[in-house]
C-alpha cells in the first residue's frame, strides 16, 4: 500500500513537471521577438596612418535591445561587431580610471557612466575631448596635460626627510577631511577641456584639474612646501587665466568643484603676496 502510494506520487510529479516544461516551451515559442530599437551614433573618425585622411563623422546603427545601457557599451559593441578599426580608450568601466573621457552630445563626460539616450529619433554624437590634439578617432593626446600635472609635484614634500620611511606622518581627522572633494579626482580632464581659458592658453595655463591637485597638496597638513607651491603659480598664466566661468565644475563627472579650489588658491595667493610684501 505504501509503495503503491509512493509510485503514484512520483508519477504525478513526473507528469506535472513534464506538463510544466511543455507549457514553458509553448510560452517561449509564442513570445514575439522584441522590435529592434535602432539608435544612430555619429562618431568622430580620423586615422593619421591613412595618407590624406580627413576628420569625418561616421554613422553606426546599434540595436539597443542587444546593447548595454551606457555609451561605452555601444562603442564596445560597434568595435566588436561592426568596425574593429574604431579606436577609443577605456579600462575600468566604472568611472574610476578616467580613460574613457570624451565629448558626448555636447558635454565632456565618461562614456562608461553616461547612459545612452534611448530616444531613437535623436542621433548621439561623440567626439574626442575638445581642443586637444587627436592621436586617433576618440583618443586625445594627453601629453601636455600630464606634463602640467607633473610640474606641480603632486606628492608629499617634507623639508626634513630624515624621518621618511621611519614613522607615519599623522594628520588630525579635521585636517584629513579638508582633502575630501579633492583626492577623488581621477584626472579624466573633462573639466580642463571644457574650460575656454584652457582652450586658448593650454600651453601656459594649468587648467582646473591640475590646479585642483596643486591645491590638494597646498592644504595637506603633512606637506611643508605650501609657500613654494604658491610661489610657482605667481605668473600671469599658470593660475590667473581662470576667470571663474565655472564650466569646469559643471563638467566634472565625479561631482567635484575645481572652480572652488582655484578660488581658494587665489585667496591663499593674496595672503601669501601680502605676507611677502610686508616682509620686504
Ligand atoms: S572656473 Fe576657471 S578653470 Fe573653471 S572653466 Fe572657468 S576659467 Fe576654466
Ligand atoms: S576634477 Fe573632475 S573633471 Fe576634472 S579631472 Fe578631476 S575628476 Fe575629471
Ligand atoms: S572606463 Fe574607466 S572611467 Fe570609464
Amino acid at each position: 500500500m505504501f509503495v503503491c502510494t509512493s509510485l503514484t506520487r512520483s508519477s504525478v510529479a513526473f507528469r506535472s513537471s513534464r506538463t510544466l516544461v511543455l507549457v514553458r516551451y509553448a510560452q517561449t515559442a509564442a513570445a514575439p521577438a522584441p522590435e529592434p530599437k535602432i539608435k544612430k551614433f555619429q562618431i568622430y573618425r580620423w586615422d593619421p596612418d591613412i595618407t590624406g585622411d580627413k576628420p569625418r563623422m561616421q554613422t553606426y546603427e546599434v540595436d539597443l535591445n542587444t546593447c548595454g545601457p551606457m555609451v561605452l557599451d555601444a562603442l564596445i559593441k560597434i568595435k566588436n561587431d561592426m568596425d574593429p578599426t574604431l579606436t577609443f580608450r577605456r579600462s575600468c568601466r566604472e568611472g574610476i580610471c578616467g580613460s574613457c573621457a570624451m565629448n558626448i552630445n555636447g558635454g565632456n563626460t565618461l562614456a562608461c557612466i553616461n547612459k545612452i539616450d534611448t530616444n531613437t529619433s535623436k542621433v548621439s554624437k561623440i567626439y574626442p575631448l575638445p581642443h586637444m590634439y587627436v592621436v586617433k578617432d576618440l583618443v586625445p593626446d594627453m601629453s601636455n596635460f600630464y606634463a602640467q600635472y607633473k610640474s606641480i609635484e603632486p606628492y608629499l614634500k617634507k623639508k626634513d626627510e630624515s624621518k621618511q620611511g621611519k614613522e607615519q606622518y599623522l594628520q588630525t581627522i579635521e585636517d584629513r577631511e579638508k582633502l575630501d572633494g579633492l583626492y577623488e579626482c581621477i584626472l579624466c580632464a573633462c573639466c580642463s577641456t571644457s574650460c575656454p581659458s584652457y582652450w586658448w592658453n593650454g600651453d601656459k595655463y594649468l587648467g582646473p584639474a591640475v590646479l585642483m591637485q596643486a591645491y590638494r597638496w597646498m592644504i595637506d597638513s603633512r606637506d611643508d612646501f605650501t609657500e613654494e607651491r604658491l610661489s610657482k603659480l605667481q605668473d600671469p598664466f599658470s593660475l590667473y587665466r581662470c576667470h571663474t566661468i565655472m564650466n569646469c565644475t559643471r563638467a566634472c563627472p565625479k561631482g567635484l568643484n575645481p572652480g572652488k579650489a582655484i578660488a581658494e588658491i587665489k585667496k591663499m595667493m593674496a595672503t601669501y603676496k601680502e605676507k611677502r610684501s610686508t616682509a620686504i
